[in-house]
């Protein structure tokens, strides 16, 4: 249909929590709904993008309108799906909230009662998926999240810089606001400037973030 702020562009979106097994019947995850993530994809494919949504466990339908969804569990799982989608989108979108660790191993059976001696679960960092593709020699113009519960503003520049992505949306989660709430508030900060985007159902702030991203998109490709 040719409109829409993101018609022609293909747009890959990571949404949801990672699960890292510990045993056949517990794993290490996070609060996160994927609803934040969900609502992007939903947003960047009205808005007449080709979408790509690759989601960690979570129990939400495929929003109307993305092409392609791919299921992933674990971070190392989402990374394999991220690289292979990366490598032909111009925009991605990594709102995963990916866990940065995992159980160095993984019991093939189910870890029994110890006693008082306590038990001590061993773990190894994940690979920063973000920070990958954004080392790529040919990368997608990239928007990160940071999900802080304090400090947001500096830890967002901090991200910024040392992630070497072309935006960081910066929430304040722990206080109502973010992973569970059907309604969030974003700060979105790039190389030289910043915006608060005010509190609103995830769908409509989606709208307001993708405005932004076509705007600093078109931007670096013309600088
Ligand atoms: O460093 P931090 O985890 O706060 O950064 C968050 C951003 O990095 C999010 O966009 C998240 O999707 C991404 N990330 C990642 N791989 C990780 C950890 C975070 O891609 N292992």
């Amino acid at each position: 249909d040719g409109g829409g702020a993101l018609a022609g562009l293909s747009v890959l979106v990571s949404a949801g929590p990672t699960y890292e097994d510990i045993d056949p019947v517990r794993f290490i995850g996070n609060r996160s709904s994927g609803r934040m993530g969900f609502a992007i994809a939903e947003a960047a494919a009205a808005q007449g993008a080709a979408v790509t949504l690759v989601a960690g466990p979570v129990h939400l339908p495929t929003p109307p309108g993305v092409a392609e969804r791919i299921d992933v569990r674990s971070a190392r799982e989402m990374r394999e799906a991220v690289h292979a989608a990366a490598a032909h989108c111009d925009i991605f979108v990594s709102a995963a909230a990916v866990g940065d660790y995992r159980p160095a191993e993984v019991s093939t059976h189910k870890l029994k009662k110890s006693g008082d001696a306590g038990l001590a679960l061993a773990l190894v960092q994940n690979p920063d998926i973000l920070a990958e593709i954004a080392a790529l020699p040919r990368r997608p113009f990239l928007v990160g999240f940071a999900a802080e519960t304090r400090d947001v503003d500096a830890y967002a520049r901090g991200k910024l810089a040392a992630k070497g992505v072309d935006m960081i949306a910066a929430n304040r989660v722990g206080d109502g606001a973010g992973f569970e709430s059907e309604r969030n508030a974003l700060h979105l900060y790039w190389p030289g400037g910043d915006v608060a985007l005010a509190e609103a159902p995830k769908r409509e702030l989606a709208d307001a973030l993708l405005a932004r991203v076509a705007e600093r998109y078109r931007r670096t490709r013309t600088e």
